[in-house]
This record gives structure tokens, sequence and C-alpha cells, in this order.
């Protein structure tokens, strides 16, 4: 069941990974260009194909093999701006990793950030969408690896670099690897949020809240089996960057209408709607709501509720946060 919902009701979204949401044939073409065969990883309709989450994480890292070059990311930026655009996004938070861009070297990363910066304000002139980065780690690259992370994150904080994250394979070590990076990006001024309680249960969203020390919670779906957990997040104002399509499509849970986010939600926990790594997932937002009306009989009056506490949530300054706001309550 769904029901339609306008593409043009403003957007926001806190959970998109640049990489995961580049087109299939963005990635092909690029491909291309570079004579580097990467076929193994399309389905016979062109779009990502995997069979469950580690092998999402492989065909995730393959896809970004072609992604090689500043200009690279640039172009990226922006196709996968002009897509959320079109879905009625008008502000956006989207995970990168200096991983992905000059292998956590600051001098290279400092460049790929340029040129994805550039592109966001190319976007933000040309199509009216704002974006913000967070700065992510990969968990399963290791607390190493996530130091230097941490270090391009704390070099590059500012009015595009204003969050600090981790993705990755959430059963990975421990949170407790991770608080070296994470209290260096507290202190350079980040916000936090860490991908939790997706794959690791309720207690991974507890190691996250008390090691991390994080203000989002990427997913957080899983604290559901918790119920003093769920107050507090409540209590606390935790914003959780849900992720419906994701979880249902990785098969984290069997469908919509067994997803937690409403009785998260009647709990009184902060839920946003996001899309994860949409094009993966064979989505976009206004899918996303339109499967959340039909199943929980949600209204555009929900959604612009819930975009509201995302942008209370959002790691952006108060002018841009207000500016925003006017749009997604239709002030402005
Ligand atoms: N990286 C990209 N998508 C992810 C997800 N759903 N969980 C963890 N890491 C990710
Ligand atoms: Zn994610």
């Amino acid at each position: 069941m769904s029901d339609r919902i306008d593409p043009a009701l403003p957007k926001a979204e806190l959970h998109l990974h640049l990489e995961g949401a580049a087109p299939p044939a963005f990635i092909r073409g690029l491909s291309k260009e570079k004579s580097i065969d990467i076929s193994g990883i399309f389905d016979e309709r062109g779009g990502y194909a995997y069979r469950d989450f580690a092998q999402f994480l492989k065909v995730y890292e393959a896809a970004c093999t072609p992604l090689q070059s500043p200009e690279d990311f640039r172009r990226l930026t922006l196709a996968v701006l002009e897509d959320r655009a079109r879905d009625g996004v008008v502000y956006a938070e989207t995970f990168v990793s200096p991983d992905f861009c000059g292998g956590g070297d600051v001098a290279a990363w400092r460049e790929y950030l340029h040129a994805i910066d550039e592109a966001a304000q190319e976007a933000q002139r040309t199509m009216g969408i704002t974006l913000r980065g967070i700065v992510t780690v990969i968990r399963h690259f290791g607390p190493e690896k996530a130091r230097a992370t941490a270090l391009c994150a704390a070099e590059t904080q500012g009015a595009f670099i204003t969050g600090f994250g981790i993705a990755g394979d959430e059963n990975a070590g421990h949170p407790r690897d991770f608080t070296w990076a994470f209290d260096c990006a507290r202190e350079a001024g980040l916000r936090l949020t860490a991908h939790a309680g997706e794959w690791g249960g309720a207690q991974s969203v507890r190691d996250a809240l008390d090691y991390l020390k994080v203000e989002r919670i990427g997913h957080g779906v899983q604290a559901i089996d918790d119920l003093a957990l769920v107050d507090r997040l409540a209590e606390d104002r935790i914003v959780l960057e849900v992720c419906p399509g994701s979880n249902v499509t990785l098969g984290v849970y069997p469908d919509f209408a067994r997803h937690p986010i409403a009785r998260l939600r009647d709990r009184e926990v902060r839920v946003t709607i996001s899309t994860d790594d949409p094009p993966f997932f064979h989505t976009t937002l206004t899918q996303e709501y339109e499967a959340l009306a039909g199943v929980f009989g949600w209204t555009e009056d929900d959604f612009r509720a819930m975009n509201a506490d995302a942008m209370h949530g959002a790691f952006c300054d108060t002018a841009t946060r207000d500016r925003i706001l006017k749009t997604i309550e239709g002030r402005a």
C-alpha cells in the first residue's frame, strides 16, 4: 500500500552517503572512461547487485574504485544533488570519507573537499539545495584509519564540514576503539553521529551514546528492543536518522509494516527519515514518505513535523536552520 505525496514537498535529509548515492549509470560511465572493469557489481537492469549486507559493503567499495580524483567527486556531488533536488530535498547532510578521497592524507583530502564544496555551492546557486558534510570513519577499516580520518576532519572543520560520524560494519570492533577519533573531532568543534542499532542491537546504541557521546544516531532502530533505552533517547532528545527502505531492503526488518519507526515516534523519540544509499535500495525520499503514509497513515503534516525535527538536529548554523525551517513550514 502506498499514498501519493507531492514530490515538491520540501524535505530535509540527514543520512546520505555520498558514494552510496552515486547513480549506477554515473559509476558505470566513469569506470568506462578509466577502463576499470567493475561490471560484476551490476545486475542485468544496470542497478547495483548484492545479496546481503556483507556483500553490499563490498559492492559499495568496488563502486568507489573509479572515483579517483577531486574532479570525479565534483561531478559525483553534482549528480547526487541533481537527484535530491528533483526529489524536493532542500537540505541534506552527506557522509564523506577521507578513506575514499586521498586515503586519509590531509593535503589530498583538502583537494577532494574543495571540489565537493565547490559542487555544493554550485548546486546551492542553481538548484536551491543546501549541503553540509559529515566526515565519516569506516568502522571495518579499523581504529588506526579512524585516527587519520579524525585528523582530516579536525583540519577541515568549518562552514561545509560540520559533523563527524562512523559507518561500515557495525559488528567490527567496539565503540571504545574509536573514542580517540570522536574526542578529537569533538574538540575540533564538530557535531557527532554514529551508525548504531542497525545490526548491533540496542546495546550498540547504548555504547555509541556512552563511548562516543553522539547527539544523533544513524538508524538506531533496534533500540526498540529495550524500552528503557527508548525512554532515554526521548528524554535526551537524541535524533534518529531512520532509513526505513534501507532497513527493509537489507533485511533488518521484513517489511515497512513491521519497521519500528512508528513505535519509536509514538514513544516520542525524534525520528527523521532518510534514504541512506538511495540507488542501492531503489528508493527516493518521496517514495519513502509514500510507503510510510500507506502503512502508518502519516500525512504531509506528519512529514513536515519530522522535517522540522530534522532541522533542529541538523549540523548547521542557526541562520541556515531558520532559513530551511521557513521553507519546510511554508513560510518562505
Ligand atoms: N555505509 C553505507 N551504507 C551503510 C549502512 N546502511 N550501514 C553501514 N554502513 C554503510
Ligand atoms: Zn548509513
